[in-house]
């Protein structure tokens, strides 16, 4: 088979990138290891920037998005007894909305056959070759058989784990990490949230998140030690835990259930430069992973596959044969600005175990800054909502 572009990858970073191919009239294939039921089992973060909504309207797939997502003008910072809200609505002028990865992936997914995007799920084996020249192209076994697809762009939206990013050799390729001392343990439950808006909590046991997907089911996080199984935590532990850390407010309104998933997730900072090498792009969490404190991961895959698809649309449409080489530069700006945002927020929110008294008197003076100055709560809440692209 042979295509323009070659798509490795249907998270949300690959079918967004198909779409907009697609609707550009350029022609790609998504392949994707795993089912489509098995993409859509994942659950992840599920607050959109404007960016993030944008492309979805762009594309026409924001019907549902609009019709069950939940915009909000603000979210909230407790530490103890006081609660800051940073008011994003009246600070910055937008708004966020709360929608699920895994609904955008669910839309993104269903168009795709009558957008004319082909996605072939269940591909073992994918490997990436000749990379480094202007032909190069993917294998991969499916039924017994092998398939080969011949592409000018191979663009490696595969995650974290996938074979993209190994495909640039380790001599021009430099990767900045940072591993967090600690994991999120997350649960989905059918029951009302206990706030309106989220809540981040700083309490002396520990971070605690409220979240939430709709009117009647909540998401709630809390950080534990990487040591900890979850088959230790009980849903019953896991509702204590967050009353005590949420405070006596938020845990007056939480509606306790049962979980409907319950999962613990390392955290932690990455970052691959560059995002191209010849022929390859990388987008979305194959190039950077960002910990989840500020919901950055899926805003940055779609930030990065605008400036993918403008680039490919130059390149394709105006023979621009600058716009791929361009790419890199303009991607990682914004990534580093969002990697910077997930690590501070990430810090303020945090008890990290090697901190002592002088660290946790940093974290209050900032939280009583951010209280007490409308600067300070302007520069959390246009980051929040999303730098612009
Ligand atoms: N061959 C084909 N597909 C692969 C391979 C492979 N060898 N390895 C991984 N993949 C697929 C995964 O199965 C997954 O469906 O690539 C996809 C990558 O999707 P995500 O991990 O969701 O990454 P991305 O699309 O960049 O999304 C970025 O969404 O999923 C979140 O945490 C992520 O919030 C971040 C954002
Ligand atoms: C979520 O709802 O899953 C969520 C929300 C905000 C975050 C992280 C996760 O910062």
């Amino acid at each position: 088979m042979r295509t323009q572009v070659a798509i490795v990858g249907a998270g949300p970073a690959g079918l967004l990138l198909g779409h907009l191919l697609r609707s550009e009239g350029i022609d790609c294939v998504v392949v994707e290891r795993q089912t489509g039921d098995y993409v859509l089992s994942r659950i992840r973060a599920g607050v959109l920037e404007q960016v993030t909504v944008g492309l979805m309207e762009r594309l026409g797939l924001d019907a549902r998005m609009k019709a069950e997502g939940l915009p909000h003008d603000g979210f909230n910072l407790t530490d103890g007894g006081r609660l800051i809200r940073i008011d994003i609505a009246a600070l910055t002028g937008k708004q966020v909305m709360v929608y699920g990865q895994t609904e955008i992936t669910r839309d993104l997914m269903e168009a795709a056959p009558e957008r004319g995007l082909e996605v072939i799920y269940e591909a073992a084996d994918v490997a990436l070759h000749d990379v480094e020249s202007d032909a190069p192209f993917i294998t991969y076994s499916r039924d017994g058989a092998q398939h080969r697809i011949d592409a000018r762009i191979i663009a490696g939206c595969d995650g974290f784990h996938g074979p993209s990013r190994q495909a640039i050799p380790a001599s021009v390729g430099r990767a900045f990490e940072r591993v967090y001392p600690f994991g999120w343990l997350g649960v989905l439950a059918d029951v009302p949230p206990c706030n309106h808006e989220l809540i981040y909590a700083n309490h002396e046991r520990g971070f605690a998140l409220a979240s939430m997907r709709s009117p009647t089911r909540s998401r709630y996080y809390i950080d534990v030690p990487l040591t900890e199984k979850i088959e230790d935590w009980s849903d019953e532990r896991v509702w204590d835990e967050l009353a005590i850390r949420l405070g006596p407010d938020a845990a007056a309104h939480i509606t306790r259930g049962p979980s409907i998933e319950k999962s613990i997730a390392p955290l932690r900072s990455f970052v691959f430069e560059p995002m191209r090498h010849g022929s390859l792009l990388l987008c979305g969490d194959s190039a950077h992973i960002v910990p989840p404190t500020g919901a950055k991961g899926l805003n940055l895959a779609a930030s990065d596959v605008h400036y993918a698809s403008e680039a490919l649309v130059r390149f394709f449409k105006a023979n621009d044969v600058d716009a791929i080489p361009g790419y890199p530069d303009k991607a990682l700006a914004r990534v580093w600005k969002s990697e910077r945002f997930s690590w501070s927020l990430t810090k303020l929110m945090h008890r990290f175990p090697e901190d002592g008294p002088f660290e946790r008197r940093m974290q209050v003076a900032e939280l009583d800054y951010i209280a007490s100055s409308e600067a300070a709560r302007t520069a959390i809440a246009e980051n929040y909502v999303g730098l612009p692209v």
